[in-house]
């Protein structure tokens, strides 16, 4: 399949564009009265993720208020877990909560068969919006990486210290690859059925991959990344993956070398001039506007965005942001982002 001349595939493949495309994480969700809406109208968050009909709904949201580049699959990471036989709820005000396993015993309780049905309406919502979205807009399907699934599995919900999952890799890590290995190859199997569906680029998120000491970082980190882009080549060689590492810091060099992404997604924290020398001579980069700056808008906002525009424009680059879009963020600060977007390289205000 070519490339086409959607811009944001464009940049994937290392070209250098005119405008760098850009779309932002968790671009779809709770800052637009319209999802908040359409979360209501579905009963709860998912019910949304699981209706074809709701979740396509979602994905366009924003597109049709600040028309993104790409547009990412309504969905969450964490229902591959709960199509693998984890209990798994959205608690308001809380977040994810699943019925944590403490170790290799556990294991038992999760089913290798069964889960591809159950994530059938996700391919569906894929279908469907591979038909129903602009023509110049690329399509991104998603999955969490084996490292920071297992991290929500093993902890039940969002932790401060990562001691349950760490813990256990550390004293079992026999055991503990038995879990990596079965996210691993039902994430590649997932993967696929969405570039099948019609995704045309699929991003792995690994938010806590900067948890992880070097070593451990290679192992958890590189080691099954590299597997799931090692498969998906041989099954999709045209369609680009884009890794996460978040907060993986220096190690972000060592995964754009070694993992086999064909771009990286930085997060808030790297400099972006470190970037452009040790990252983006090597392959396209994605980043990494602070999702707080988006949130303050005015010249903050713009200043932040030009700076990175400034420097990352230079190569191949999609504009993002650090970190998901938080939501006290106005609808009006990010239209004041896709303003300048559009606009660059023209100074815009
Ligand atoms: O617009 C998009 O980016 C696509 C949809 C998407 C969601 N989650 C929707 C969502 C994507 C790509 C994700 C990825 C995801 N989910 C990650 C990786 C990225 C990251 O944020 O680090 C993680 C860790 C999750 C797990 C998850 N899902 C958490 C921790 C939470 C609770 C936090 C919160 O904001 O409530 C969710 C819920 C979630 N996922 C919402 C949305 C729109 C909010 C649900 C709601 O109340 O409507």
């Amino acid at each position: 399949m070519a490339t086409g001349e959607k811009l944001f595939l464009r940049a994937l493949a290392g070209e250098t564009c005119e405008r760098p495309p850009f779309w932002l994480m968790r671009q779809a969700g709770r800052y637009l009265p319209e999802y908040r809406r359409l979360r209501a109208e579905a009963g709860s968050f998912l019910d949304l993720c699981l209706d074809p009909g709701f979740a396509t709904e979602a994905t366009l949201q924003p597109l049709r208020r600040y028309g993104m580049d790409a547009a990412i699959l309504f969905s969450d990471i964490l229902v591959l877990p709960m199509a693998l036989g984890q209990k798994l709820d959205f608690v308001e005000g809380e977040g994810p909560k699943l019925d944590a396993l403490a170790g290799s015993a556990d294991l038992k309780r999760l089913s290798a068969g069964g889960w591809r049905e159950r994530l059938e309406p996700v391919v569906e919502t894929v279908r469907r919006l591979s038909h129903e979205i602009p023509s110049s807009t690329a399509l991104i399907g998603f999955a969490g990486a084996p490292w920071t699934v297992a991290c929500y599995m093993v902890e039940g919900g969002a932790s401060k210290e990562y001691a349950g999952v760490k813990g256990w890799a550390y004293r079992d890590p026999e055991g503990f690859s038995a879990l990596i290995d079965l996210l691993t190859d039902t994430t590649v199997d997932y993967l696929s059925a969405q570039i099948e569906a019609g995704a045309e680029a699929v991003q792995l998120f690994d938010s806590w991959a900067g948890v992880l000491p070097a070593t451990e970082f290679r192992r958890w980190v590189i080691g099954p990344t590299r597997r799931i882009a090692t498969a998906l080549k041989e099954r999709h060689p045209s369609v680009p993956l884009i890794g996460f590492p978040r907060q993986a810091g220096v190690l972000y060099a060592d995964y754009a070398a070694e993992a086999g992404v064909d771009a990286v997604s930085l997060d808030t924290s790297v400099p972006v001039e470190w970037a452009a020398l040790t990252l983006q001579t090597r392959i396209p980069v994605q980043g990494n506007l602070d999702p707080i700056a988006l949130a303050a808008g005015g010249e903050a906002l713009a200043a932040a965005a030009r700076h990175i525009l400034s420097v990352l424009s230079k190569g191949p680059f999609v504009f993002n942001l650090g970190h998901g879009v938080i939501q006290s963020t106005t609808p009006e600060h990010v239209g004041q982002l896709a303003a300048l977007l559009h606009a660059w390289p023209r100074i815009a205000d």
